[in-house]
This record gives structure tokens, sequence and C-alpha cells, in this order.
């Protein structure tokens, strides 16, 4: 799990007042407090500086990533840090439309028992209330790994955090020994998509305005065992993502149009793949990621949130969600 705090909150008046227009239509009840959350992580790239985040499809930036001390307990910045979050923040408050700017603090490099420690410590600043939120695993009742069900304080969480970010993504891999969809939206044959993620959450006791679906910028590959044998399932090697195996979706483009790839669009698990040869990619595309914002919808979340800015460069796949105001 990691923990995320608003680090500044511009005005967003005017924008506030275009979306509050655009959603009574829908639902009178919506909120400053619970607009639709429309994120995206980014970390520092040299490829993508955050002079090119576009904030007209975006209202919320995570800045990945920053540890805390597991002696002090205080976020662990270097002068390179400083002067990377400095820029963040100076760059996308002078941006229109304004976004909200949040440290995100943790990363698969992270240490939960560490995390565990500072959440159990209760000390108040005085400070205004920060946006508090989390980000968690694609289902609240399993994992995929053997082990344990997680046991999560889904009561605490629901009423501390301003929302949860499900990582709903991941859920098919080098670990496969078959191919699959990453981020499957549905799977008639099991619990291992993002629909039952999502719900497992609200079952457990978190109010849906208070989850948000999270959307995969990258695809997953695997070598096929047989060139003509590619639907999804067939039998393949997955390839780790250290070596190559977690592409980019603005890379995945690059594969498909350079192999001259066939690209087909599955709707029972509403994910794209291609393939060419025996390299077979999994992916979320512009349809896949309107169909999801689309599902989010009608299950009543808070919005939807990108692994990471920089992948899309084009601003495919995240433009998709400004055509969907009312989520
Ligand atoms: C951001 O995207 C919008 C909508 O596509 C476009 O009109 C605008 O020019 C873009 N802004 C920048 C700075 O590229
Ligand atoms: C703190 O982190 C360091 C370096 O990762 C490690 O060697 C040390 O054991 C950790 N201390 C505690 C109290 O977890
Ligand atoms: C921030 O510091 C960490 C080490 O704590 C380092 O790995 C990372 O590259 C730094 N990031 C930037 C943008 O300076
Ligand atoms: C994948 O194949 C390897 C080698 O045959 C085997 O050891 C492993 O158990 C298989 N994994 C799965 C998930 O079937
Ligand atoms: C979760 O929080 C919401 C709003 O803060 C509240 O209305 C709801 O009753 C809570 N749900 C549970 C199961 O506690
Ligand atoms: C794949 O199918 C083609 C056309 O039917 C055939 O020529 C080829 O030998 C097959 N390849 C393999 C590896 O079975």
């Amino acid at each position: 799990m990691s923990m995320h705090c608003l680090l500044h909150s511009v005005t967003f008046t005017t924008l506030l007042m275009a979306i509050a227009t655009a959603i009574t239509t829908v639902r009178a009840t919506v909120t400053a407090s619970s607009s639709p959350i429309k994120g995206s992580y980014w970390f520092d790239q040299e490829t993508f500086p955050v002079s090119a985040i576009n904030t007209t499809y975006l209202r919320h930036i995570f800045y990945a990533f920053l540890l805390p001390s597991n002696t002090t307990y205080t976020l662990e910045i270097t002068a390179s840090n400083a002067t990377s979050l400095l820029k963040f923040t100076t760059t996308l408050r002078s941006k229109y439309p304004p976004v909200k700017t949040l440290v995100s603090i943790g990363g698969a490099a992270s240490d939960a028992a560490l995390f565990a420690r500072i959440a159990g410590n209760a000390e108040l600043t005085g400070r205004p209330p920060l946006l508090l939120t989390a980000a968690v695993y694609f289902a609240s009742d399993f994992i995929l790994a053997a082990g344990p069900a997680p046991s999560y304080p889904v009561i605490a969480m629901n009423k501390t955090l301003d929302f949860i970010n499900v990582m709903s993504y991941d859920l098919h891999g080098a670990w496969n020994n078959d191919t699959g969809a990453p981020a499957a939206l549905f799977d008639p044959k099991g619990n291992v998509n993002v629909v039952y993620g999502l719900r497992s959450w609200v079952r457990a006791g978190i109010c849906p305005k208070k989850v948000v679906m999270g959307l995969p910028l990258y695809g997953k590959k695997w070598t096929l065992l047989d060139p003509n044998v590619t639907e999804i399932g067939a039998a393949a090697i997955g390839i780790k993502p250290e070596s190559g195996g977690d592409v980019p979706y603005f890379q995945i483009e690059v594969f498909n149009k350079e192999s001259d790839a066939t690209v087909v669009y599955d709707p029972d698990t509403v994910s794209a793949y291609s393939y060419a040869g025996t390299s077979w990619v999994g992916y979320d595309d512009p349809m896949t990621v309107t169909v999801k914002i689309g599902f989010a919808q009608a299950l009543g979340l808070r919005g939807y949130f990108f692994w990471v800015a920089g992948f899309d460069r084009d601003w495919k796949i995240i433009e998709q969600g400004i055509y969907c105001v009312a989520n």
C-alpha cells in the first residue's frame, strides 16, 4: 500500500463550475469534495518532463515516489528530489486548466511495516487537512500469489481516506504460462478481473464514491509456443518486466506498425492484444479504456487513474476520459 497527500491545491473554481454544470445533469448530489477523479501518476523522466503534461485531460497528478526514513519517519528528500519536486509543483501550478498535485509515498520498493508504524502514529499538525488516499491491491479478499488473503482495516480506510486508488492491473503476466489480458475488465472463468476486484472493495465496505479504478498505460509481453495459436489463453512463455515484458503503450504502437502485427479487440475481457510471429502483447487501448470508464461510471465509482503519464505520449488513451464528464 502506498499513501498520498495533497501537496498543493490550486484554485479551480472555473473548472469546477464547468464540471458541476456537466455533473448536475446526471447526479445532483455531487459536491466539490466528491468531484470526479481523473488522475495519473507521473515520475521524473527525461523523455516526458512535467511540462509535457496536458492538464486538459487530468485533474489529479500523483508524484511517484517519495520514501520515508525508517528511523525519523520524515520523507527522505535528496537534493535532486527537491529540485524535481519543486519543478513539479511550480510547473503544474502555472498550468491551465489547474490540477491537484499529490505526492505519492511508497512504490513497489517500499517497506509495508514502516507504513504501518507511521500510520499508527496519530499526531495532528494543526494545518489545513490534506487529501489522504492510498493505492491498494486490485481485490480486497484474495491475492494472486500463494499465501493468506490480506486483511485490510476497511472500515477505518473508508472513514479516513478521501479515496483509494485500486491497482486494477497486472492481473496476468510473466508468471503465467499462457497469454492473458493484464487488466481484463471481465473474465468469464474466474475472479481475476477488474470488475471483481472493484466490487470486492465495495462489498468489503468502501463506499463506491471512494473507489478509483486503475488503468495501465502499458501492456505485457509473451513469446508464443506456437505462432498459429494466438488467442487469449494460448500457451506461451511470459517475459519478465526486467527483460522488457512491460511495454509502454507508445512502444506497443511502434511494435504493431513495424512488425505489421495483427491487432485484436477481445470483447469478452474488454482488452486488446496484438501478435506478430511468436511475439504477443496484451494491453489496454483507447477503446478498452472508454468501455472501462463507462463501466466505472455505471458502478458509481469516483473515477479513474492511469499508471503512468508518459507511456501514452500522444494522449490517445488518456484523452478518452474527457468524453466521460459524468463519472
Ligand atoms: C492540450 O490538449 C487540448 C485538447 O486536445 C489542446 O487543445 C491543447 O492545445 C493541448 N495543450 C497543449 C499545451 O498541448
Ligand atoms: C532501515 O533501513 C535500513 C536500510 O534499508 C536497514 O538496514 C535497517 O535495518 C532498517 N531499520 C529498521 C528499523 O527497519
Ligand atoms: C529521488 O531520490 C531517490 C532516492 O531516495 C532516487 O532513487 C530518485 O532517482 C530521486 N529522484 C529524482 C527525480 O531525483
Ligand atoms: C510454468 O511452466 C514452468 C516450467 O514448465 C512450471 O514450472 C510452472 O509451474 C508453470 N507455471 C504455471 C503457473 O503453470
Ligand atoms: C463509508 O463512508 C461513507 C462516507 O464517508 C459512509 O457514508 C458509509 O456509511 C461508510 N461505509 C461503511 C461501511 O462504513
Ligand atoms: C502455421 O500455419 C501455417 C499455415 O497454415 C503453416 O504453414 C505453418 O507450418 C504453421 N506453423 C506452425 C509452427 O505450425
